[in-house]
């Protein structure tokens, strides 16, 4: 039963990686881009940046887990898993780094280090509108992420989601 699922490892950061990633887009989305840019979004904006740098670490561990260790047996329509586990991944990877560069390009960094200030608005850099728009492509792909598990689970009955299952036996 054990060679069937994804290694414990790559179980833990699956669930943690998932938990950050809603975490950002839900308080992006719905906090931070509310937010006008005055001392009082500094705050914020350091826990973002925080657990968006650490988003983008646990993907790329889990990138490199996913090539070392063994994988479960593929299941049909596995290139289709495939293809939405990649786009996963690089949408994640393309929101650490367009941040990144937007924290930098804008002094956003700086302000949050502790001496610089915010730009009176994010809207006009480039990173930002890729920022924004990659956003909402992951949160589409989550959601069919998140449809395809529980169609195996409930109407394929395949247990798929006890691949990616923490505990014993
Ligand atoms: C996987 C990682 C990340 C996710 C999922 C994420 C998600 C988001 C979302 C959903 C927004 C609001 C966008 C909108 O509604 O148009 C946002 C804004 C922003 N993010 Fe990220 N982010 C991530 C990483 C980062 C990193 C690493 C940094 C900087 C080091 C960063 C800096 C910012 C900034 C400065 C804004 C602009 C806030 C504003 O417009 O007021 N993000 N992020
Ligand atoms: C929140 C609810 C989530 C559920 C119920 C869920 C469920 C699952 C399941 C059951 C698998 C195993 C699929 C298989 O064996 O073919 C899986 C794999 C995967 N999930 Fe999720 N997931 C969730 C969130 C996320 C999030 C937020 C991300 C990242 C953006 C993500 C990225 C991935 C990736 C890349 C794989 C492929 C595993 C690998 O080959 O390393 N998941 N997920």
């Amino acid at each position: 039963m054990q060679n069937f699922r994804y290694a414990r490892p790559q179980v833990a950061v699956h669930w943690v990686a998932a938990l950050v990633i809603v975490f950002l887009l839900l308080s992006g989305m719905f906090v931070l881009e509310d937010m006008p840019n005055t001392v009082e979004k500094i705050g914020n904006l350091r826990i973002h940046m925080i657990f968006g740098a650490l988003a983008g670490l646990l993907v790329i561990t889990r990138i490199a887990m996913r090539r070392r260790l063994p994988a479960p047996p593929s299941l049909p329509g596995d290139k289709l898993a495939h293809a939405g586990h990649m786009s996963l991944n690089l949408a994640i990877l393309l929101m650490a780094a367009s941040g990144m560069l937007l924290a930098l390009q804008s002094g956003a960094l700086d302000a949050v280090i502790g001496n610089g200030v915010l730009p009176e608005n994010f809207k006009d850099f480039t990173p930002r509108k890729v920022h924004g728009l990659v956003a909402k492509i992951a949160m589409g792909l989550i959601v069919l992420h998140v449809a395809a598990a529980l169609y195996h689970q409930l109407i394929v009955k395949d247990g798929l989601i006890s691949r990616m299952r923490l505990g014993g036996r």
